[in-house]
């Protein structure tokens, strides 16, 4: 039993070790996640009064609301599941209900190379950006398993470094014995007590971190990570939201500006930061895989992302950033 407040079917998804998300669209439309895919099921779970209630009930369960004035709600509900629900007027046509599923105990690296996310080689080219103590990032769209590999190479560093986790909602689950947290915390119905992720960078650079890792960079903390990892924060990683390793470029350009940074500024910045950024994609049928590894390097004035090694059948093939790529690690 997950010991939430939901009804036995419900329940049961979200303890089936191959669901990863459940996604509540209406009374009669009820999908799920998993290794084979996107699926609907035949499962009625009460009128949208019904699922209004599971919603609000699941809420209050996490310690947040959700009614007309906050229509909208994430929450991290017991068991590891986060929780996003939206209600009317804001969705119009009936609340919906988003899940997401974490395994309860994580993954490895081994337990990735066994799921078929990433093969020996990968493996072996993963540890070593871990033990070059590399700056990188993990990119890829939504839910191909940016998290969940981040957590497992978390996992992968010495046990004589202190890690700093700074999250949005606590989602990285490792075994490493030497790791603190920070969770942001969003305002209160009055607008005070932010303290957001660019916050907690700062903070967590006199925590005495030996590596700094950020859940997700999707704002303007951006400005604030790069300064750290351009200041000798070596071995830091974070996840952010990119559809292609070419895309992470423009996309650091983006966050980059919602804190007045130039072009120019973040791409020196990220070329002289980041040794590398490991890209995930999700195939037809569902399989999570490590596609590429690229580095970021300037080309004019512009941040350009180039493949050092890519993936195909867990085989590694060089790209033509390799070289470079190799020379970085060694440098580290
Ligand atoms: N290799 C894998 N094998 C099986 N399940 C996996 C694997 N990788 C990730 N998952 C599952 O897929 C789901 C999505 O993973 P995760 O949250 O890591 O993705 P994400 O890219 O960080 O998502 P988001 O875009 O929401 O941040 C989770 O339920 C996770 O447990
Ligand atoms: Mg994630």
């Amino acid at each position: 039993m997950s010991g939430l407040a939901a009804p036995a079917a419900l329940n049961a998804l979200l303890t089936d070790p191959g669901v990863t998300d459940v996604l509540v669209n209406g009374p009669d439309a009820v999908w799920v996640d998993g290794a084979g895919g996107m699926r609907r099921l035949a499962l009625h779970l009460g009128d949208a009064a019904a699922i209004r209630a599971l919603a609000q009930r699941l809420a209050a369960q996490a310690g947040r609301r959700l009614d007309d004035a906050s229509p909208t709600v994430d929450a991290r509900l017991p068991g590891g599941v986060r929780m996003h629900a939206v209600v009317p007027p804001v969705a119009p046509a009936g609340p919906l209900i988003s899940f997401r599923v974490f395994r309860r105990e994580g993954m490895s690296l081994r337990d990735l190379e066994t799921s078929g996310m990433v093969g020996q080689p990968g493996v072996e080219l993963l540890r070593a950006l871990v033990a070059a103590r590399a700056n990188f990032l993990i990119s890829g769209g939504t839910g191909v398993g940016k998290t969940t590999l981040l957590s497992a190479l978390v996992s992968e560093v010495p046990a004589s470094e202190r890690l700093v986790v700074i999250e949005e909602a606590q989602e990285i689950i490792t075994s490493h014995p030497h790791c603190v947290r920070l969770e942001a915390r969003g305002a209160n119905a009055e607008g005070r007590g932010l303290v957001g992720l660019t916050d907690l960078v700062r903070e967590s650079l006199r925590m005495r971190p030996d590596r700094i890792v950020l859940g997700e960079c999707r704002g303007p903390e951006v400005r604030e990570v790069l300064t750290a990892l351009n200041t000798g924060h070596d071995g830091s990683a974070a996840t952010i939201h990119a559809n292609s390793c070419h895309d992470v470029p423009a996309r650091l350009t983006a966050l980059g500006s919602l804190a007045d940074m130039g072009s120019r500024t973040v791409a020196v910045q990220a070329a002289a930061a980041l040794s590398g950024v490991v890209h995930l994609v999700r195939q037809p049928g569902g399989q999570r895989i490590v596609q590429s590894i690229a580095i970021l390097g300037l080309s004019g004035s512009e941040l350009v992302a180039t493949p050092a090694v890519n993936f195909r059948a867990g085989e590694a093939r060089r790209g033509p950033g390799w070289e470079l790529f190799n020379h970085r690690l060694a440098r580290c």
